[in-house]
């Protein structure tokens, strides 16, 4: 009884040792793909080879890093840009965006702010040192189609301007006062509304470029009314001034080339890869000594478009805030000329005086309640 469970037990032995040594072969030849097991040397990576060879000579690490740098490969859809997985410059151009230009912007508007109250401070509002005319009389300073030209410019540049701040510091200003959601719809609304009332600050600043510039040619009589700052800084002082004095001129050609140059780039924000103007505008540069890449790619070109518009805007909405002062709050009576059309004869001798004495000779002087001839 005991020799037969013993030889039974010695066959089970066997047996399993049997299926354990199968299941081993079957194992390696499967792994090895060869039913001898015969493996092939050592297939390491050696000296910046990828095993297989499949990227050439040319090591993973290798491969990443020039993708990191931005290197441009070839695709076969329509959207070349694809051909750049990392464009590594999007960091330093965020980094200007958010560092640099939100800064110069922050300080621009702070200090043209300071500037401003010191001036209303140290000389207050400036009256008509004359009084307004005994007479009630007046001079149309802007006919209708001058005045909504005026006001078309003016109300799309303040959205314009109160949109595109809200872009660059509205996260850092309304979003913890507003909170997150109402922060993201007020911003989406605000970038449509930005992208087409676009289209009516264009209009605006064609219209008054093709009303104004004949006013606005700079001539000797705007050396004269510099040289004494205008008479702004000391009661009793009237330069000489045509239609328009020099400071006005000054601000209408910065209104109209900024305002371009700013219209310009946004149209390349609107419109991305599409329109690219840096490279030609850059090797037009350089012509004159500058040393600019001429080589953009899309990105890049959308890139400097976004950095150019933004500090362009932010210069432009400085010299506003400087404007709105001095036509409302900061001088008696020129409100008038963009509200009514109608100034008041001492406010226009004491302004623009030569141009009062042109008008004297073609009777353009309006009686109270009478248009002039
Ligand atoms: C509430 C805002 C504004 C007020 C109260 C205002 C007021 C005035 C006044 C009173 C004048 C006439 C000055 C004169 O008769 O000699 C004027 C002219 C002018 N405005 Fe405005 N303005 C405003 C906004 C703007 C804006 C936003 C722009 C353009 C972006 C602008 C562009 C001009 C230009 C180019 C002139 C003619 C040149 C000059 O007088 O400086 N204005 N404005």
């Amino acid at each position: 009884m005991t020799s037969y469970i013993g030889g039974r037990m010695k066959i089970g032995f066997f047996r399993g040792l049997f299926v354990v040594a199968l299941l081993i072969y079957g194992v390696g030849a499967g792994l090895t793909g060869n039913m001898n097991m015969a493996t092939s040397g050592a297939s390491a990576q050696t000296a910046g080879s990828v095993p297989g060879n499949w990227s050439g000579n040319v090591s993973d690490a290798e491969i990443w890093r020039q993708v990191r740098r931005g290197v441009e490969g070839t695709v076969s859809i329509p959207d070349k840009k694809a051909g750049t997985l990392v464009q590594s410059e999007g960091d330093n151009w965020r980094a200007f965006k958010n560092g640099w230009l939100s800064n110069f912007g922050g300080w621009l508007l702070l200090i043209s702010i300071v500037v401003i109250a010191a001036f209303f401070l140290v000389r207050g509002r400036i009256s008509i040192d004359a009084g307004p005319d005994m007479m009630g009389r007046t001079i149309e300073r802007f006919n209708a189609l001058e005045r909504f030209t005026h006001w078309l410019t003016a109300s799309s540049f303040i959205m314009l301007a109160l949109t595109g701040l809200n872009l660059l510091y509205g996260r850092y200003i309304l979003k913890p006062v507003i909170g997150a959601d109402a922060f993201a719809a007020l911003t989406q609304f605000g970038k449509f509304t930005h992208n087409y009332i676009a289209f009516a600050f264009m209009l605006g600043i064609f219209m008054m470029f093709v009303l104004w510039v004949r006013h606005n040619i700079p001539n000797m009589n705007d050396i004269r009314w510099l040289s004494v700052g205008g008479g702004l800084l000391s009661k009793g002082v009237h330069p000489p001034a045509d239609r328009f004095n020099a400071g006005q001129k000054i601000i209408f050609w910065l209104i109209i080339l900024g305002g371009t140059t700013s219209s310009l780039s946004g149209l390349a924000l609107i419109f991305p890869f599409e329109i690219t103007p840096w490279a030609a505008t850059f090797t037009f540069m350089n012509a004159f000594g500058f040393d600019l890449p001429t080589q953009l790619t899309a990105l890049q070109e959308t890139q400097v478009s976004a950095l150019w518009h933004g500090f362009t805007a932010l210069v432009l909405i400085s010299v506003v805030i400087g404007h709105i002062y001095i036509g409302s709050l900061g001088m008696e009576g020129a409100i008038a000329a963009v509200g009514t059309g109608h100034v008041d004869l001492n406010w226009a001798r004491e302004h623009h005086g030569l141009w009062v004495a042109e008008l004297e000779q073609t009777g353009g002087i309006e009686e109270p309640g009478q248009p002039a001839e």
